[in-house]
């Protein structure tokens, strides 16, 4: 199999070409070729995603990009045999755009349609990048996901545990709007948490911290930020603290919470795997690689460009679906929302 891969569900537009030739010299990284365009100037104005932006900028992209990708890949049309989009969860506008797109190539070509569930694909990276096998753990933080997943085979995925209110990465960016940092706030919070001298403790709220289920909560963090920035007598001096504060609080909950749910599952996991924008934060990094030596499981992190939203990740997934004889219906809608299948793996 060759795929095409599309990816539109959010504010970046990727493209990729992935094939399935496995060998035992090379078991991993089959994507002959992959090109993502963040829109970062498109939404930078405007301090977040606007969906109908990121929608018309998908379909002003899109064409150009697989002629692109075609090219550096130096692959010819007739040997492609499918091609894949994201069809959900996601922005609706997006989804649209890529799964049209992607159905008008398929249909011209002559080639199957594959629609894909965003967050299998990133549930299924592990297996394009480091060949992990199942059943893994999955933490997934992205800036709309908070997720703590058993992956126990293609298509059986057990949600362990969730975030009750907002994302981490949507911590991060509120908190660092609040801290006046510019959008996406994550890696920005993280470069102002990295000149932090330790003069200034706070006082922060670790929710959900302790608790028996494996759910996260991250609103109450993000008000007791508010709540200290809108302090007479908090001065910008006091913002490196503060961020690092911040993140400290997150990880130390993104840790307690992936502890929890290795206790909570009866599973023998083979790893600990992260995925997600969050995953790029070298705190959180090295707090999960510690909660995998705990439990002596490797930690599987894969590259950043694999971690964050692309397209190489929806063409995998498309794979391993039509490997394992499970694809769903080329004439499946988009859907906005569509969680993962919650389904035990047989025991
Ligand atoms: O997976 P992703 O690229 O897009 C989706 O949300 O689907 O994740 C983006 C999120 C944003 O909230 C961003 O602030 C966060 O990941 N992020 C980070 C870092 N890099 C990206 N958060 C903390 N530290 C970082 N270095
Ligand atoms: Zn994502």
């Amino acid at each position: 199999m060759l795929i095409l891969g599309i990816e539109t569900s959010c504010d970046e537009t990727s493209v990729a070409l992935v094939d399935d030739a496995r060998t035992e010299s090379c078991r991993t990284l089959h994507i002959r070729a992959q090109i993502t365009r963040s829109q970062l100037d498109e939404h930078q104005i405007f301090g977040g995603v606007v969906p109908e932006i990121a929608a018309r900028a998908h379909l002003q992209y899109l064409p150009r990009m697989t002629a692109q990708i075609m090219v550096d890949a130096g692959t010819a049309w007739d040997d492609i045999t499918g091609i894949a989009a994201t069809i959900g969860p996601g922005l609706i506008g997006g989804l649209l755009v890529g799964a049209t797109y992607g159905r008008a190539l398929a249909l011209a070509r002559g080639v199957p349609f594959y629609p894909v569930n965003h967050l299998e694909g990133h549930a299924l990276t592990a297996r394009l990048t480091d060949d992990a096998q199942f059943p893994y753990l999955l933490l997934l933080v992205s800036g709309g996901h908070t997720a703590l997943i058993a992956v126990h085979n293609v298509g059986q995925y057990e949600m362990l545990g969730e975030t009750r209110d907002d994302a981490a990465g949507e911590c991060f960016d509120k908190c660092a709007k609040l801290l006046g940092l510019s959008w996406p706030g994550g890696p920005a919070l993280e470069k102002l948490a990295q000149t932090a001298r330790g003069e200034f403790k706070f006082d922060l709220p670790l929710p959900m911290h302790g608790q028996l289920h494996a759910d996260f909560s991250f609103s109450g963090l993000k008000t007791a930020v508010r709540q200290i920035i809108r302090a007479e007598k908090f001065s910008n001096a006091q913002k490196p603290d503060l961020a690092a504060a911040t993140q400290n609080a997150i990880t130390r909950v993104l840790a307690d919470r992936t502890r929890q749910a290795f206790k909570v599952s009866k599973e023998k996991f083979t790893a600990l795997v992260v995925a997600g924008g969050v995953a790029a934060n070298q705190t959180v990094r090295v707090a999960l690689t510690q909660v995998a030596q705990e439990n002596r499981l490797d930690f599987i992190a894969p590259p950043l460009a694999l971690c964050t939203d692309n397209a190489a990740m929806i063409a995998w997934a498309a794979i391993e679906r039509e490997r394992a004889g499970i694809s769903y219906p080329a004439e499946t809608r988009p859907l906005p929302r569509w969680p993962l299948q919650i389904q035990k793996a047989k025991s």
